[in-house]
């Protein structure tokens, strides 16, 4: 049976993975959260790849904060860029698949069409930096990997997009969002079953692949349909932020094609 380590599972897209891990019998997973596997920790990576005899590990751990990296470029680094190194490293040393999750912020959004894998990466915040900096480390330590960017995750897990809407809408409170940002929604439960299924397959289409199952939207169109798909058309109001500002730069354009 082939053994599965999934890293950073008590996040959003951790939780789906465990989630439709039940579906596929053929593997076997062991699960940790930042507490029971911290990937900054070389010492702790070695112990649980020690033991664990996988087959495939699934880098779920990131630092996902994109505001606070700004202003704390350090710990996203810390996790996004040294952490990844360390688990490449580790899979390197123990014959190990690497399935890593990066992200549609390493491009500037510049382009007038969507964004294919071999296009040029041009990062414009530090998260997207700092996640860079890891698919370099990877693509520097290991020849069998997957990087799997993706874009606008949503779920009925952790913070995201999706619920926020449905919160404030359910609340009464006016929504306020921007449409100067286009990118491709994409559910976290359709990314595990993707990401899975490259393992259940044997696939061995290494290197870097988009995963976005969304169509092309802004965030005021995401909102929009969110509240229809609710029934909460009519129930706040929906405007579009004119010269929205967030304290990170954030791409215009990081519509994900395969
Ligand atoms: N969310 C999005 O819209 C989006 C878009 C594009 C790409 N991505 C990428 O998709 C992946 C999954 O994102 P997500 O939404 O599931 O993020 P998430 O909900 O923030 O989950 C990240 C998980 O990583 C853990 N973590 C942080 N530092 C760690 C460390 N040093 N060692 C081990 N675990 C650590 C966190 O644990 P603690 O909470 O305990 O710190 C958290 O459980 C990430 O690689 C992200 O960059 C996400």
């Amino acid at each position: 049976m082939r053994r599965v380590l999934v890293t950073g599972a008590d996040g959003q897209l951790g939780k789906c993975i465990q989630k439709i891990s039940k579906d596929f019998s053929e593997l076997e997973f062991e699960f940790h959260t930042s507490k029971t596997l911290d990937i900054t920790d070389s010492k702790n990576s070695a112990e649980i790849f020690s033991k664990g005899n996988f087959d495939y590990c699934i880098n779920c751990a990131a630092y996902t904060n994109v505001e606070q990296a700004e202003k704390t470029p350090a710990q996203a680094y810390k996790v996004n860029a040294k952490g990844v190194r360390i688990v490449a490293e580790t899979c390197l040393e123990h014959q190990v698949t690497l399935i890593h999750i990066s992200t549609d912020y390493v491009f500037d959004g510049t382009k007038k069409t969507g964004y294919l894998p071999k296009d040029e990466t041009n990062p414009i915040n530090e998260y997207g930096k700092s996640k860079l900096q890891g698919e370099i480390y990877i693509q520097e330590t290991l020849k069998d990997y997957f990087i799997v960017r993706t874009s606008w995750l949503y779920s009925e897990f952790g913070k995201n997009f999706y619920k926020a809407v449905i919160q404030k809408a359910q609340a009464g409170e006016d929504l306020i969002i921007t449409d100067e940002q286009m990118g491709c929604p994409t559910n976290a439960n359709a990314l595990a079953a993707y990401v899975l299924g490259l393992i259940k397959n044997k696939a061995t289409n290494y290197g870097i692949q988009h995963f976005a199952d969304g169509e092309a939207m802004t965030w005021y169109d995401f909102a929009k349909r969110i509240l229809r798909e609710n029934n909460l058309e009519g129930r706040v109001k929906l405007d579009k932020a004119k010269n929205y500002r967030t304290f990170a730069r954030r791409p215009k354009n990081s519509v994900l094609l395969r």
